[in-house]
């Protein structure tokens, strides 16, 4: 049994999101502090972008007291990186913030670039300044953790899965961002010594996730009677995992996981998206109590994403035969829990769909 690395005070970058909030959600969770072990402070760096809500987390705040601080800002902002590392005995980082919508990354592949590689690599500099010595050795109790994606691997056919040594081969402006960002991590630990584990999962599905990733949209515009809109034929498959049992890997990761080693991450859930939708149809018919035909009638085949990535698959034999992880969520029981998540928080879906939640960001975060 490998011995836990201990973190006394970890930087989250993008913990407003929706795996970020979820990951301090379950950090700061003081029934779990026996599961997982962690009694320090949090320090939650995020620029609130349009995916980006304090709403998320904000019983958490009121609640954490002193373990959590909230910082407004960019991980491109190099003299603000700088100013927390001074602040703050920051002894890990892990790094949520990005754009990550691969829909938006076509139509505006720069603010992917800006985020995910220049936003990544300022990351990195103010760790180098902060966690090195003046003759540039990296401390050796510090750990990077960079959450990346299956995409990086591009798009598998029928048969094969995604290993930690299979090529990377990024398709989409999102993917490219994110494998560049994964090497760049990579080259600060081959360069410079800097500790580091890196997780590439697949496709997340759970509370709080914004409504332009699949599986909300199509609650929320069931919830509406609105089209479901399936890209395609709908026999693209994805390989879906709960928030939290990925969560679970990250943490595992970060304190037991091999220093410059990247795991894959996946729930052996392959689905085709047509597939998917009509089974949260049913659900969703069961839970309002509608007729499955009504609900199912509102599927509407659309145009398909560009280059859209044919299939993913994901073998995570590293993180299960290392670390001992295995998903706890089953999928069927994990998508009921997200339709009444949707359901019984009306309140926060209405203030993300009609942007209020943006004006009540700029009343009360404009100056942190
Ligand atoms: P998200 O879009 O819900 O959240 C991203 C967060 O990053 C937001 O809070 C946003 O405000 C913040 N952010 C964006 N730019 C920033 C900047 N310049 N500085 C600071 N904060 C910034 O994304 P998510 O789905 O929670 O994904 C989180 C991470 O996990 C991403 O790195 C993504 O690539 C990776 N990932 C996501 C999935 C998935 O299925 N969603 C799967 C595998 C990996
Ligand atoms: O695989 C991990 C990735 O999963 C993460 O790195 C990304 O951040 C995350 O967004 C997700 O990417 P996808 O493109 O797979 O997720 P999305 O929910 O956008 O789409 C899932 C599948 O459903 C995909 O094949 C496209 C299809 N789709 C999507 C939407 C939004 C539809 O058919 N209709 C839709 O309206």
């Amino acid at each position: 049994m490998k011995s836990r690395r201990k973190f006394n005070c970890i930087l989250v970058t993008g913990g407003s999101g929706f795996i970020g909030s979820n990951f301090i959600r379950y950090l700061l969770d003081e029934n779990l502090v026996a599961t997982h072990g962690f009694d320090g402070r949090i320090m939650n760096l995020d620029a609130l972008t349009y995916a980006g809500n304090p709403a998320n987390l904000a019983d958490v705040e009121k609640q954490a007291g002193a373990r959590y601080r909230f910082v407004h800002g960019s991980i491109c902002d190099s003299a603000l990186l700088d100013r927390l590392f001074r602040e703050e005995p920051i002894d890990a980082v892990v790094h949520f913030a990005a754009e990550s919508h691969v829909d938006r990354s076509i139509h505006g592949p720069a603010a992917f670039v800006q985020t995910n590689v220049v936003g990544t690599l300022a990351l990195l500099e103010a760790v180098r300044s902060a966690w090195t010595s003046a003759a540039g050795a990296f401390r050796e109790e510090v750990l990077f953790h960079h959450v990346s994606t299956d995409e990086v691997y591009g798009s598998l056919g029928a048969e094969g899965f995604f290993r930690e040594d299979t090529s990377y081969d990024p398709r989409s402006p999102y993917s490219a961002s994110k494998a560049s960002s994964d090497h760049l991590v990579s080259a600060y630990h081959h360069t410079y010594g800097m500790p580091y584990t890196l997780t590439n999962c697949s496709n997340n599905y759970g509370p709080f996730q914004f409504p332009e990733k699949l599986i909300p949209v199509v609650i929320l515009n069931i919830l509406d009677q609105k089209p479901l809109p399936v890209y395609g034929d709908g026999s693209n498959i994805r390989d879906w995992l709960y928030v939290e049992d990925h969560n679970r890997a990250v943490w595992e990761v970060m304190c037991r996981g091999t220093n410059g080693r990247s795991y894959n991450i996946g729930g052996d859930n392959e689905w085709q998206n047509l597939r998917l939708v009509e089974t949260l149809c049913d659900i969703c018919a069961d839970e309002l109590d509608r007729k499955v035909e009504d609900v199912r009638g509102l599927i509407t085949f659309v145009k398909d994403r560009p280059g859209h990535d044919r299939r993913y698959a994901i073998d995570c034999t590293r993180l299960k035969d290392e670390l001992g992880w295995r998903q706890t969520v089953d999928f069927t029981e994990g998508l009921r829990r997200t339709v009444r998540w949707y359901i019984d928080n009306l309140g926060w879906v209405d203030n993300v769909r009609t942007g209020a939640y943006r004006d009540w960001i700029e009343q009360n975060y404009s100056d942190r």
